[in-house]
C-alpha cells in the first residue's frame, strides 16, 4: 500500500462515476475497505449506493458522544430503509472522564488546543480503531466544501492513517447532491431543512444564514484554516 498506488488508482478512477469508483474500490481492496459516514448528506448519497448497487463496504459511524438527536433518528431510519447495520464506534470512556474532568464539560470552546483534544479523543482515536486491518477507507468528502479541501483527490493516499483514500463525491456540487438525495427519495438528517448544511456535533455546529459559506457554522468561533477536526488532516499531530 503506498502513494504510487493512490497515484494510479487515481488515474485509473478520475473520470469515473461515484458507484463504479465503490464497484471498483471494493474489488481492489476486498474486505479491507470501509465507508465513514458521518450521516451527512453526501455520506447518505453513498450509503444509498453502496446498499442498493450491493456493494461490499460495510458502514461506520463515529458517535462522538455529543451528536444531535437528529442524527440518531438519522441511523435508524437508514439502517431500516436499507436493510443494513451502521457500526458504531465509541471514544474511550476513561479519555473522556479525565479530559472533561480536568478541562469542563464544554471545553472546546476555551481554546483550539482543547478542541482539537477533543475531536482527537472523540473522533480521531475511534477512527484509528475503526480502520485498523483496514488497506483504504471511504469519505463523503467534497472538493468545495473548504479550502483545506482544495487540494484532495479522489483516490489518494492518506499519510496519517497510511491508507488509501477514496472520495468518490469529490467533484460532486451540492446541486448535485440534492437532486440526488431527492430524484431516490433517500433520508437525511431533518437539520439540513433548518440551515445546517454542514452537521458535526451539536455544540460545535450551528445554522448558518443563506448566502454563508457552507462550512461557516462548524466551529464558527474558529478561522477557516483552523476547522478540519483532523479526520481529513494530512498528518496526525
Ligand atoms: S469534519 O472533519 O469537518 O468533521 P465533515 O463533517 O465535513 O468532516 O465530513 C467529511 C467526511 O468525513 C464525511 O463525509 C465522512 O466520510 C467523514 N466523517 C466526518 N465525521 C464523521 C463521523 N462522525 N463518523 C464517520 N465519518 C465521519
Ligand atoms: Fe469535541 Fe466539538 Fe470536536 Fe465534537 S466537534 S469532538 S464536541 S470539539
Amino acid at each position: 500500500m503506498n502513494r504510487q498506488l493512490a497515484d494510479s488508482l487515481n488515474e485509473k478512477l478520475k473520470n469515473s462515476s461515484a458507484v463504479e469508483i465503490l464497484e471498483f474500490a471494493a474489488q481492489e481492496f476486498r474486505g479491507k475497505i470501509r465507508f465513514a459516514s458521518s450521516m451527512g448528506v453526501e455520506d447518505q448519497v453513498i450509503t444509498h449506493m453502496i446498499a442498493s448497487e450491493k456493494v461490499p463496504i460495510e458502514i461506520f459511524t463515529l458517535d462522538t458522544g455529543r451528536m444531535f438527536y437528529e442524527t440518531y433518528e438519522l441511523i435508524e431510519k437508514s439502517e431500516a430503509r436499507y436493510n443494513i447495520q451502521v457500526k458504531i464506534y465509541f471514544p474511550d470512556a476513561s479519555e473522556i472522564e479525565e479530559m472533561v474532568n480536568a478541562r469542563g464539560i464544554n471545553l472546546f470552546y476555551k481554546s483550539i488546543e482543547n478542541r482539537k483534544m477533543c475531536c482527537g479523543i472523540r473522533k480521531i482515536k475511534p477512527l484509528q480503531r475503526a480502520l485498523k486491518e483496514m488497506e483504504a477507507w471511504v469519505t463523503g468528502l467534497r472538493r468545495e466544501q473548504s479550502p483545506t479541501r482544495n487540494n484532495m483527490q479522489v483516490v489518494e493516499w492518506d499519510e496519517a492513517n497510511q491508507l488509501i483514500k477514496i472520495n468518490p463525491l469529490l467533484e460532486w456540487n451540492e446541486q448535485q447532491t440534492w437532486d440526488f438525495i431527492n430524484e431516490h427519495k433517500i433520508p437525511y438528517n431533518t437539520l439540513h431543512d433548518k440551515g445546517f448544511p454542514s452537521i458535526g456535533c451539536q455544540p460545535c455546529t450551528r445554522a448558518i444564514q443563506p448566502g454563508e459559506d457552507i462550512r461557516s457554522g462548524r466551529w464558527w468561533w474558529e478561522n477557516p484554516e483552523t476547522k478540519e477536526c483532523g479526520l481529513h488532516l494530512k498528518k496526525n499531530k
